[in-house]
């Protein structure tokens, strides 16, 4: 049976099509194609010992016919030496091919995989609203598995299994067509079960595969969700879910086995029946004469041969089949245009002059919801400005615009004057460091956080920017300070200090423009300090904008930006728009009462 892999299936992973499309197939073998004269060698390999293999029963039947019956011992011995030294070359061969297929399949595993993940890592940001994680895993895990499959065991084993049977029956016509004719006389009920189980096979799996992608985004789900899960007390009634989906899925397993279990048996109830069928008119022959001992014998053996291949002939149609959907979905990702790239012609930047401008600006994430409209404002260099709105309101958007995440539908972002899309993409990203709101850590250690792989930075650097922005106390405190292990994405670290962490990750890059999206987690007063004097820190001489929640933390930006629903409402000084009384009016207004209530 196939071995089915647990990674997440989706719905559009359960679309299955044809077992084989030329176009995918010309595509694939593009893959296959840098080691072809290794299939080859293969392939010449696997036709040597399937031959090996064939010529056993024949050396039977020329020892029984020409050296038993005439009582020669020698001729006996000469044969019996043949037989092991054509065993011990099947062993060879036999071996060097399926090293070398398996060692073929992955290779282009290998080279799949890092063409996806290369590929993956130049998708906008879009691509990956739209696509689930655990999709864009299976992509990468089980797809290529699958295609895997489809080289090793199937592509190279269909010549052995096609030459084997070629071979039998001309074999068993040279030496005896009567008899051969008697034995293929099966035949026609073997295809047609082969055919039943074929069919009955390919529904059974793709069920099965249908009810493990249920049970796995369930996992997904609950897993992640664990806390909300035993928060709200839903354990019984997630257990109650999990048992239905489980139960689903283990009927849709214990009818595919039963169908194995009719076919497997009734293929070598057919083998056993031709073998009888054999033995009954061979049999007779030998009684009048007409056929020798060792032709009947050789005839069993054969008829004990013929049966596997056709049966593993059977079973390739859905290896190949889901190899054929398989590779449809990966061409699919690596057929997504990449959007956001720099042109051929970009402009080179590396030093930001004068200003930064939005002119115009109207975005949206889905087509005509514009969740930016016609947005106006400028940041001149060493600049510091605040953006302040309610939630939704588009605040982490337009830093997601400036460092092209996404691009602008109308209007334009221009740096010195030249629009940023005409900028060299890397370097537009290396001019800005950029706060998240939710931090993100890797796993790895503390250090390897703050540099991000950044080969430059040595110990030193670090060190300083933790200090600089006050993490550096917090760091040493952890039992292996800087070479702690970060696990489960920073989970042992509270949020306040993964915000310190991150203001050290930025602060070491040391940006030219600064990009902050402070978190709106509560924390206590004391980190609070600590987190405004690592904003203050990272602030110093730097073009800087800052999405606050805090308004505390804004009171000393050069200009402050009001925005709601998308639309610029107010610009102006701390000051200036207190006196205005407008929406920043308001928010203070709350937060100050809320302040006072805490
Ligand atoms: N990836 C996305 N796909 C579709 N819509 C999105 C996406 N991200 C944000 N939005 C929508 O765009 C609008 C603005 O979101 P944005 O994240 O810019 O708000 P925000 O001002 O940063 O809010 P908050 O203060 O809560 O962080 C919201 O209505 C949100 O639902
Ligand atoms: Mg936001």
């Amino acid at each position: 049976m196939r071995r089915e892999s647990m990674a997440f299936k989706t719905d559009d992973d359960q679309i299955f099509g044809k077992a084989y499309d030329s176009r995918l197939v010309k595509r694939l073998l593009r893959y296959v194609r840098p080691y072809r004269s290794l299939i080859f060698m293969s392939i010449g390999f696997l036709l040597v010992s399937s031959a090996c293999h064939l010529a056993g029963p024949y050396l039977i039947k020329v020892s029984i016919d020409d050296y038993i019956s005439a009582r020669d011992m020698i001729g006996l011995s000469q044969i019996a030496l043949i037989y092991f030294t054509i065993l011990i070359a099947r062993f060879i061969f036999q071996f060097s091919e399926i090293y070398i297929t398996q060692y073929v399949g992955q290779h282009i595993m290998y080279d799949l995989r890092r063409e996806i993940f290369a590929y993956l890592q130049k998708l906008p940001l879009v691509y990956f609203d739209r696509n689930p994680v655990g999709r864009l895993i299976t992509r990468v895990t089980s797809d290529v598995d699958a295609l895997n499959e489809a080289v090793s065991s199937g592509m190279i084993a269909i010549f052995g299994n096609i030459f084997s049977i070629t071979g039998i029956v001309v074999i068993m016509l040279w030496m005896d067509w009567k008899l051969a004719l008697v034995t293929f006389a099966v035949l026609p009920f073997l295809f047609t079960i082969a055919f039943l189980f074929k069919v009955k096979v390919r529904i059974l799996f793709r069920e099965v595969r249908g009810r493990l992608a249920v049970i796995n985004s369930f996992l997904q789900e609950n897993i992640t969700g664990m806390h909300i899960v035993q928060l709200f007390n839903r354990e019984h009634e997630n257990f109650r879910r999990f048992d239905a989906v489980n139960k689903e899925y283990l009927q849709a397993n214990l009818d595919t086995i039963f169908h194995f279990a009719i076919f497997f048996p009734a293929v070598r109830l057919l083998s056993v029946f031709a073998i009888a069928l054999i033995i009954w008119y061979g049999g007779g022959r030998i009684i009048h004469e007409t056929l020798t001992f060792g032709i009947l014998i050789g005839f069993i053996q054969y008829a004990e041969l013929f049966y596997r291949p056709i049966q593993e002939l059977s079973e390739k149609y859905n290896i190949f089949q889901s190899a054929m959907a398989s590779s449809e979905r990966i061409f699919k990702l690596l057929d997504e245009p990449v959007a956001i790239d720099s042109k051929p012609t970009a402009h080179p930047i590396t030093l930001f002059q004068h200003e930064i401008e939005f002119r115009h600006v109207w975005f949206a994430y889905d087509r005509d919801n514009f969740v930016l409209e016609d947005v106006c404002f400028t940041i001149g260099k060493g600049e510091s400005i605040a953006i302040v709105g309610a939630t939704g309101s588009g605040k982490t958007t337009i830093i997601s615009l400036l460092c092209r995440f996404y691009d602008v539908n109308k209007g334009q972002i221009l740096i010195d004057g030249i629009d940023i899309r005409d900028y060299d993409l890397h370097q537009l990203r290396q001019m800005t460091a950029i706060v998240l709101q939710d931090v993100f850590l890797f796993s790895g250690t503390i250090e390897e956080n703050i540099r991000l792989g950044n080969r430059e930075f040595n110990s030193d650097r670090t060190r300083r920017a933790a200090e600089q922005t006050r993490a550096n106390p917090f760091i040493q405190k952890l039992p292996n300070g800087y070479n702690q292990e970060v696990k489960e994405r920073g989970g042992s670290l509270s949020v306040g200090q993964r915000q310190l962490l991150s203001f050290s990750r930025a602060l070491a890059f040391d940006p030219q423009i600064l990009i902050l999206d402070e978190a709106t987690s509560n924390i206590d007063t004391e980190t609070e300090i600590l987190i405004q004097e690592g904003i203050n820190e990272l602030m110093k001489n730097r073009t800087s904008i800052i999405i606050a929640h805090r308004l505390s933390t804004i009171k000393h930006v050069d200009r402050i930006i009001a925005i709601h629903k998308g639309i610029i409402r107010e610009i102006g000084c701390h000051d200036a728009l207190l006196a205005n009384k407008g929406i920043y009016y308001k928010l203070y207004q709350l937060q100050y009462k809320e302040q006072k209530w805490a």
